[in-house]
């Protein structure tokens, strides 16, 4: 699928069918997650993947009741490793780069899996340090994004977006 495809076609999925995840096919998602690029290629990313019901639901119930992440029949925990980028880049590597980092590697997982036929949404609402004692994530490691994917189970209209011309400056404000 070519990249324009899948950045336009490549919606929020919230809704699951029960079929699996092929490991290979995880793995391709994987590989093509940590190909993001990393402040100092510090690659702070750490994945935790769910897949045991009961854990999925601790992750819901950590998620304010968004059950659709139960339905998935995998959810990745993206975390990020702050000491990781911490260490190099003080405090704009702990507040700022391993967030953006940890933010390019879950859109190369979208759209990864959409080229692949799965569906995904981006999970950022819930209760960090819930989900953090639900993955028993180390000290230092930060649960910052979760990812279900599955076969989709419906197909949702494209959300409007502002035209770009709407939100481009030439040179200056
Ligand atoms: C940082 C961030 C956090 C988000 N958190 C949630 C969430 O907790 N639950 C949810 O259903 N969607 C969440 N979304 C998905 C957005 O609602 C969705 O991307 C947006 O409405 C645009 O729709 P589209 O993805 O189909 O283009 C989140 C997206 C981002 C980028």
């Amino acid at each position: 699928m070519d990249v324009f495809e899948a950045i336009k076609g490549r919606r929020s999925i919230r809704s699951f069918k029960p079929d699996p995840v092929s490991d290979a096919d995880l793995e391709k998602i994987l590989e093509a997650g940590i190909s993001a690029p990393s402040a100092g290629n510090c690659q702070p990313w750490e994945f935790v993947i769910v897949k045991d019901p009961k854990n999925k639901q601790k992750l819901v119930q950590a998620a304010r009741g968004q059950s659709f992440l139960a339905e998935a029949s995998v959810v990745i925990v993206i975390c990020a490793d702050i000491n990781r980028t911490a260490s190099r880049y003080g405090e704009r590597g702990r507040n700022l780069y391993c967030i953006q980092d940890t933010a390019a590697v879950a859109q190369n997982i979208h759209l990864a899996a959409y080229a692949l036929g799965y569906g995904t949404c981006w999970v950022g609402a819930f209760d960090e340090n819930a989900v953090a004692a639900a993955i028993k994530a180390p000290p230092g490691v930060r649960p910052l994004i979760m990812i279900p994917i599955g076969k989709p189970g419906e197909t949702p209209k494209p959300t409007p977006r502002v035209p770009w011309k709407e939100r481009v400056h030439r040179e200056t404000f």
